[in-house]
């Protein structure tokens, strides 16, 4: 890994550290700062000339900022004549606006891929996108990473004894249906309407999920909204226990309160995106190992691909 150099900027530097420690190397130095206008000031501190150099920064809250740091670094090492830069964005933002479903709206994920590879990214690392098929928003390659290995063991060693996949929608069935073929359980799909983005309606729900023990799968938890909704469908219909398995936890405005008010007996996040700490029933696990074997992989040019299941 001699030739490899790995910079954060200011949005997630514990999972950067954590990246760093697995990989045995030091985090990169560089000074990412602020004028007193706002404005974003980036100093690369060592030498970047004909290095593979790795960029960790997700683009989570807050978001602009995050971003346009990022853009920035990214523009900063262009200029700097590496070998390569990957910009490794464990926690995707801005996806969530990846089509255009009613007139005159953006899209946003496809404008931030745009944004990135104007600013210099020539590969990205990424985790459980909010759709797969952003990776075709890319001309450059791209390493779509999904965190349920990570969350997969952990859960087996719950030793459940009559589990069932939930999908709290239908976007989430195909990442719900992935999950319980892992785990060899069956599935449940709750039909959600959202009529704006901050309120959503859970009505029916389909499957049998009496006297199991029901897991919600999802991507991200925003404002806890659909976890909640789904939540009460499973326990009106006789779930035993309700476990939430998320890979970014957003959690905007109160999402941590209201979820931790709304009888689940655990929820199960990663650390894509950083947050002080999280109370019961939060889990934290760590994607951190995940990211550096495929930030080693992606190096020594060998098989990401083992990585993505
Ligand atoms: C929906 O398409 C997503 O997979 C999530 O279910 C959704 O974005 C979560 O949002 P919220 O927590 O605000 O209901």
């Amino acid at each position: 890994m001699n030739n490899c150099l790995i910079f954060t900027g200011n949005a997630n530097r514990p999972l950067a550290e954590k990246i760093c420690e697995f990989l045995g190397k030091p985090l990169g130095q560089m000074e990412v700062s602020r004028f007193n206008d706002g404005e974003i000031s980036v100093k690369i501190e060592e030498n970047a000339r004909g290095k593979d150099v790795f960029i960790i920064q997700p683009t989570c809250a807050p978001v602009n900022e995050n971003l346009m740091e990022l853009l920035i670094i990214l523009d900063a090492f262009r200029r700097a004549s590496p070998r390569r830069i990957t910009a490794v964005v464990p926690y995707y933002g801005y996806a969530r606006q990846d089509r255009k479903d009613r007139p005159r709206v953006p899209i946003t994920a496809k404008l931030v891929a745009n944004l990135l590879v104007a600013a210099g990214a020539q590969r990205i690392l990424t985790m459980d996108l909010h759709a797969p098929q952003i990776q075709g928003f890319f001309d450059i390659p791209v390493d779509h990473l999904f965190a349920a290995p990570v969350i997969i063991t952990y859960i087996r060693s719950k030793n459940l004894t009559n589990p069932i996949v939930v999908a709290p929608d239908v976007g989430s069935v195909k990442m719900a249906r992935a999950f319980a073929k892992r785990i060899n359980a069956r599935l449940a799909i709750v039909d959600k309407r959202r009529d704006n983005p901050d309120s959503v309606e859970a009505t029916h729900l389909i499957g049998d999920v009496s006297n199991c023990e029901a897991i919600i799968v999802d991507d991200l938890i925003s404002t806890g909204n659909t976890v909640v909704e789904a939540t009460k469908v499973l326990l009106e219909n006789g779930a035993s226990k309700v476990f939430v398995s998320c890979t970014h936890p957003v959690l905007s405005g109160n999402a941590i309160t209201k979820l931790a008010s709304a009888g689940i007996t655990e929820i199960i996040v990663t650390d894509t995106i950083p947050h002080q700490s999280l109370p019961e029933p939060f889990t934290v696990l760590s994607v951190a190992e995940l990211l550096g074997e495929a930030i080693k992989r992606i190096h020594q040019e060998t098989s990401v691909s083992s990585l993505f299941i």
